[in-house]
């Protein structure tokens, strides 16, 4: 068959847009090897270093030696076990929400989410930087589907005005996975009540990073929000997405959701390590303090340096670059000085808009932190 994919990868190299896998050794958190070298990482979403925590390793150990590794089956048919249902339960207290369900992964519970609840007569109302799985589950659900510019609370409220359609969704992220800046939950809250929407809001990069009762996170906000999307591989350290929800709409994604219907439930040896990376969040706050001390090192440090970065209000400290080829040539730089931040570019990011970005955890060290800064300087 003739085919012109060799040509579409041209294109890319071309536009500095092309990806390569790298492969890293003996990865530990925030360490690994690569090409032989000892590398440093400022780019993972394990925001509390819970991929490695004791306690969270032991509890993953055991179920193993109970579970073996696989699910063996769909939920529906014999892969529910306790682990599962354990989870969900946490997860729901965690989120302050009636009922949680977790699915395979968090891109697989937002095409869950989407395609259950909104079908082609529906309205979904995004926000333009939400992450490619909303938009692919709003594509897929074949509804209508109007974008509004980023945080424009004004245009959101144009286009909510102007629909008719019976069922309207309004998306968001909380933390913005690119960008690091949260959305105004409240802002948003009022507008659904008004316009009589769905508000879901998909909290990957929030979960596990605020306090409770902080106006960071949506368990603070849970009354106002309808369905609480979130994922296990980031501050969770592991696998799995999630929906927190009434009971209804859960029980309307276990009949509705094809990504939950038709795919092998996570193994339950994920279910029982994430159940154990919220108790540990619960019960070790040391771990949340500490995190929030390293995003104001790393932040005041840049600054200092020179560069223009945004107030932090998570984890996520990109330093927008503008011009790809410029963003490669940087995480090369950085590279020779041991440090590891992919440049991440367009599709992910507008064209344009190419940038290193910084995730900080609490397992960086102080010795980690002045190691990112003294590169940063290299760079300035
Ligand atoms: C905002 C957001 N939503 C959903 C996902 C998908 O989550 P998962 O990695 O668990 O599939 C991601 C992951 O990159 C994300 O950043």
């Amino acid at each position: 068959m003739k085919n012109n994919y060799r040509q579409e990868l041209e294109e890319l190299k071309q536009k500095n847009l092309y990806r390569r896998l790298r492969v890293l050794e003996g990865n530990e958190g925030t360490r690994a090897v690569f090409e032989g070298r000892k590398i440093l990482l400022f780019c993972g979403n394990d925001y509390l270093g819970l991929s490695r925590h004791p306690r969270v390793m032991v509890a993953a150990h055991q179920a193993i030696d109970r579970y073996g590794v696989g699910a063996r089956s769909a939920r529906l048919i014999a892969g529910t076990t306790e682990a599962h249902a354990s989870l969900e339960k946490k997860i729901a207290e965690f989120k302050n929400k009636e009922a949680a369900l977790v699915f395979g992964s968090g891109f697989l519970a937002n095409l869950g989410i989407l395609t259950a609840f909104a079908d082609k007569d529906d309205v979904v109302v995004m926000d333009k930087l939400c992450h490619a799985s909303l938009i692919d589950g709003a594509r897929l659900s074949g509804a209508e589907l109007r974008v509004f510019p980023h945080k424009n609370y004004e245009k959101c409220e144009e286009i909510l005005k102007k629909c008719t359609a019976p069922r309207k969704l309004l998306v968001t992220e909380n933390v913005f996975g690119m960008d690091g800046d949260r959305a105004d939950l409240p802002a948003l809250i009022r507008l659904k009540k008004k316009y009589g929407a769905l508000l879901i809001v998909d909290d990957a990069h929030g979960t596990g990073i605020f306090k409770k009762t902080s106006p960071g996170s949506t368990a603070h906000f849970s009354k106002g929000i309808d369905v609480i999307m979130g994922t296990l591989s980031k501050a969770i350290g592991g696998l799995g997405g999630f929906v927190a929800a009434d009971q209804e709409l859960i029980d309307h994604l276990v009949n509705f959701a094809r990504p939950f219907i038709f795919a092998t439930a996570l193994p339950p040896v994920l279910c029982k390590a994430a159940r154990e990376a919220f108790c540990v969040i619960e019960e070790e706050p040391g771990l949340l303090k500490k995190l929030w001390t390293n995003i104001r090192e790393v932040h005041q440090g840049l600054t200092k340096l020179g560069f223009s970065l945004a107030k932090p209000e998570s984890a996520i400290l990109p330093v927008i670059l503008g011009d790809e080829g410029k963003a490669m040539a940087a995480f090369e730089k950085l590279l020779a000085h041991g440090l590891f931040i992919p440049a991440v570019r367009y599709p992910t990011v507008p064209k344009g808009k190419a940038r290193l970005r910084i995730t900080v955890s609490a397992a960086h060290t102080a010795q980690d932190i002045q190691t990112l800064l003294k590169a940063f300087k290299a760079l300035a």
